[in-house]
């Protein structure tokens, strides 16, 4: 990711290290160790615009952060920096540090009421119902490709199936698709359009609820509206926002790296093919080894205290490194072992503001790869593996693109109109986005650091 703030040089003798910037993107991994070792379980960092801000690496510690708000609070507007002016309106981060009335900034109390519309509501969905939607889903996306006998599966694939679903679970028009989910993607990336991206997003499902409360479905932004705990209408618009960006690029994350475990090792796939690990088994070891988000950002201190030995002040802020949590050599000394489907691991994170979509995500992930593998079973890489590019950000890394080939198929499984994927195009020929027909007339995101066809223009074959 590039960024205005990339050039900036760290304060003399300041001993944190960047997690922003060309050398971090690279190889987060690599950093997160390089941290550990010499800082412990809690390392100083700086993030956009250098600011300081603690990343914590060691498991227990991660899970001490996000399991005690007394201590460490998910409120942004404790953050000191933030109080004191340091951070500009148009800080990279300010989509997710600005307060917002959802239950991903408040504790306590507040976040119990907010959080049991949410939960209860999710609830709703009968799980073998979201099970077809993402069949139907996962069939319309490989009829798309499945006679030229090659994909990109990241663009084909993992990109478009979480958003279609989630499009259909919060009720949305397919007009309103699109459009939205492009800017849902390029808000939580943190780049110079972040910001317009945001407001459109809100815009969009002003729209969405005003719809819902005129003509009801069964849909998650329905049972909202009908939820006992009588939210707000705005309240209702920020929360169908935070579902969107929490379920999107994650659920993304884990198809994209799932389907490369796939299909670059071979003693994954000979587990998997052989029943020796089943397809929700292997989706935990990816949840372990390459959580879909690598950082959450963030908590904020409520006063002056300790954790892993080190001492924080009232207002710091801190990022959980689920990535890095996950690979702490005190509970992984040797992370190559198999975890079999052992699911104490950090991906959705601990506590209060533990992940409540994670049986949707696990869903998508899990009927979706069996759909493909069911019908494409010999699938293979067509680049060699040390191709494959990613991009990175402050809180997670995917692949760009994941090229497949198998044999080509000449009938389609569903019967109904594919839905149009472009065939992939070279990331060099890569145009900036234009705004399909939506509701709103809010500029389109041109932001970096994508450098890629908008994800929903390559959808509907615009390009
Ligand atoms: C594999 C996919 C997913 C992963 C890895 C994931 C991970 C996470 C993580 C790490 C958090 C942050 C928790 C914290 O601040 O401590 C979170 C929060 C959240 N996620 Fe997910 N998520 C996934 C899918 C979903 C889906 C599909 C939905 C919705 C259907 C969803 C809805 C939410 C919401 C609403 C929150 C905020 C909860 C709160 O602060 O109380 N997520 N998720």
């Amino acid at each position: 990711m590039s960024s205005p703030y990339a050039d900036q040089t760290p304060p003399p003798g300041c001993p944190a290290h960047r997690l922003y910037g060309p050398e971090a993107e690279a190889d987060p991994m690599g950093l997160y160790e390089k941290l550990r070792a010499e800082h412990g379980a809690v390392a100083p960092v700086l993030v956009h615009g250098d600011l300081p801000a603690w990343l914590v690496l060691g498991h227990r510690e991660n899970l001490d952060v996000a399991r005690t708000p007394s201590r460490f609070s998910r409120d942004p507007r404790r953050w000191r920096d933030m109080q004191e002016g340091n951070v500009p309106a148009d800080h990279p981060l300010t989509p997710m540090t600005a307060w917002q009335p959802v239950c991903h900034f408040v504790d306590g109390v507040e976040h119990d009421r907010l959080r049991g519309a949410i939960t209860e509501s999710l609830e709703r969905f009968d799980r073998r119902g979201v099970r077809r939607y993402v069949k139907r889903f996962a069939d319309q996306l490989i009829d798309a490709f499945v006679q030229s006998g090659r994909a990109d599966l990241v663009a084909a694939f993992a990109e478009p199936l979480p958003m279609l679903v989630m499009t259909q679970l919060v009720g949305a028009p397919e007009s309103y698709g699109p459009r939205l989910v492009e800017a849902a993607r390029d808000m939580i990336r943190g780049t110079e359009t972040a910001l317009v991206s945001s407001e459109y997003v809100t815009v969009t499902l002003r729209e969405l609820v005003a719809r819902k409360r005129e003509v009801p479905g069964r849909d998650f932004t329905t049972w909202l509206l009908e939820h006992p705990t009588a939210l707000g209408d705005e309240e209702i618009v920020e929360h169908l926002r935070l579902v969107l960006i929490a379920a999107f690029e994650t659920t993304a994350n884990l198809i994209a790296n799932t389907l490369r475990m796939v299909l670059t090792d071979s003693r994954f796939r000979a587990n998997l093919s052989g029943g020796h690990m089943t397809l929700p088994d292997a989706l935990e070891q990816v949840l372990w080894d390459e959580p879909p988000l690598m950082t959450v950002l963030g908590r904020w201190a409520t006063g002056d205290t300790e954790i892993g030995g080190v001492r924080i002040e009232a207002g710091d802020m801190l990022l959980l490194g689920l990535g890095a949590g996950n690979l702490d050599p005190e509970i992984r000394p040797d992370a190559t072992l198999p975890v079999h489907g052992n699911r104490s691991h950090l991906a959705f994170s601990s506590g209060p503001h533990e992940c409540p979509g994670q049986d949707i995500g696990r869903a998508i992930a899990d009927t979706g790869i069996d759909t493909l593998l069911t019908r494409l079973p010999d699938l293979e890489l067509a680049v060699p593996e040390g191709e494959l590019e990613w991009n990175s950000s402050l809180m997670s890394r995917h692949l760009v693109a994941l090229p497949v080939r198998f044999t080509p198929r000449g009938s389609t499984v569903t019967g109904s109109t594919p839905v149009p994927v472009a065939v992939p195009r070279p990331r060099s020929e890569a145009r900036p986005a234009t705004a399909p027909s939506g509701p709103s007339s809010v500029p389109p995101a041109g932001g970096r650091p994508t450098g890629r066809t908008s994800l929903w223009t390559r959808l509907l074959g615009r390009s």
